[in-house]
Parts: C-alpha cells; sequence; structure tokens
C-alpha cells in the first residue's frame, strides 16, 4: 500500500509540474548597456551620501514589469540602513515567464522581497521616500521605500521602511517605459553610520526606437 506521505509528495510535484509553469529569470547585470534610450527620470529629494554607481540596462524590447526591494528591518538602536537595494525585473511584452533583472549596485544588509509585478503593462514613473540628514550623531538611513506608477495605472508600493517622507513623483516616460537603473550608494562605513542607498535615477526607453 502506498503510505499517506508518497501521496502528498506525488501530488506535490505534479501540482507544481501543472500549474506553475516555468520561469526563467537571468540577471542582466551591463551586458545590454548599448540599448540607446530617450529620457531619465529622477526626483530632487535623493540625499547626499555616495556617488552614482553604475548603470544596467534591460535588453532591447524588455521593459520593467515588476520590482523586489532589498530592506534591512528595524535594528532597534543599532545602525539602521533601511532599503539597500532595488531590483527591476524586465520582462518583453506580456510574457512574464522570460525575465532578466538588474539592480546597479545594492548594499549588503537585509532580505530580497517577494516581486510585485503591475497588473499589466510596465513601470513609468517613481516616487521615493527619504529620510533627511539626522545630524552628526544620528542615524541616518536616506532611502526608506520607494512607488511606482505603471502604465497600466496602479501604483505599487514597496515593502520597505517607514522613517522620512516621500517627495514628489518623478517625470514619466513618454513612450514605452523604464528600461535601465542606477543607483547612489554610500558605500560600507566600517563600523560608522552606514545609509546604504541614498538615490536612484531610472532610465526611458521607447517602443518606437526599437
Ligand atoms: C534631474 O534630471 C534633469 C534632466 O536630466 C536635470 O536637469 C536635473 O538637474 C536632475 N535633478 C536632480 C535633482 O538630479
Amino acid at each position: 500500500m502506498t503510505s499517506l506521505p508518497t501521496v502528498l509528495i506525488l501530488l506535490a510535484v505534479l501540482s507544481g509540474g501543472l500549474c506553475e509553469g516555468r520561469t526563467f529569470q537571468q540577471r542582466a547585470g551591463t551586458a545590454f548597456n548599448t540599448r540607446s534610450y530617450r529620457s531619465i527620470l529622477n526626483v530632487t529629494n535623493g540625499e547626499q551620501f555616495g556617488d552614482w554607481t553604475w548603470v544596467e540596462m534591460c535588453p532591447d524590447k524588455f521593459y520593467a514589469v515588476g520590482f523586489s526591494l532589498r530592506v534591512e528591518s528595524n535594528q532597534y538602536g543599532s545602525d539602521d540602513t533601511a532599503l539597500n537595494g532595488i531590483r527591476l525585473v524586465c520582462a518583453k511584452d506580456e510574457d512574464r515567464s522570460f525575465l532578466y533583472t538588474i539592480e546597479s549596485h545594492t548594499g549588503y544588509f537585509g532580505d530580497w522581497s517577494s516581486t510585485q509585478y503591475c497588473p499589466t503593462g510596465v513601470l513609468t514613473s517613481f516616487q521615493l521616500r527619504i529620510e533627511s540628514h539626522r545630524g552628526l550623531f544620528g542615524d541616518d538611513t536616506a532611502a526608506n521605500n520607494i512607488k511606482f506608477r505603471c502604465s497600466s495605472n496602479p501604483v505599487l508600493e514597496g515593502a520597505g521602511m517607514y522613517w522620512g517622507e516621500y517627495g514628489d513623483w518623478s517625470q514619466t516616460c513618454s513612450d514605452g517605459g523604464i528600461c535601465g537603473i542606477e543607483t547612489k550608494m554610500e558605500e560600507y562605513q566600517l563600523g560608522l553610520d552606514d545609509s546604504t542607498l541614498n538615490d536612484v535615477r531610472f532610465h526611458c526607453c521607447d517602443r518606437s526606437q526599437q
């Protein structure tokens, strides 16, 4: 007689194979940086620490359709860094089974959240939640969270931290959508106050150009 655990495992394997479908997801890194873009989206409330790092672009015909965040949770009295990284998920047309990711330089603290997707369409603008500079003896976290607007209109808010405030919306990609990212990152402070991610800007690519 077949034991119950065996039956359960068999069911799990079968349903996984039938319902889930396979998703291919690969880091693009800087491999597609020769892609041409129309404009760069930025916001005015980015923080001052660190430097702009490097660009990563989605492959031709791919646009960002979702994102996940690397967030360090509350450290209660120890050094907080809040938002450490933003990973954009790039797809072609509405095919969400073959994906590339781009993230530029990310910080080393916290865990990646699950991906949040636009119901349809692509990311077209953003808003950044920033904790302003805490002064000489304060604990700076800089970027805490991000919201994106989708071309289909919904706004997606990340599962970031709650310090600071949102600033104004960036410009909006006029045609197509977000296709590239560059972060402004404070390097590891060797035991001093880390703030990690301070600012971000995104590239817009046109549909008509490709
Ligand atoms: C945002 O981008 C515009 C156009 O590229 C530029 O003129 C402006 O200085 C940027 N603003 C900030 C705050 O970086």
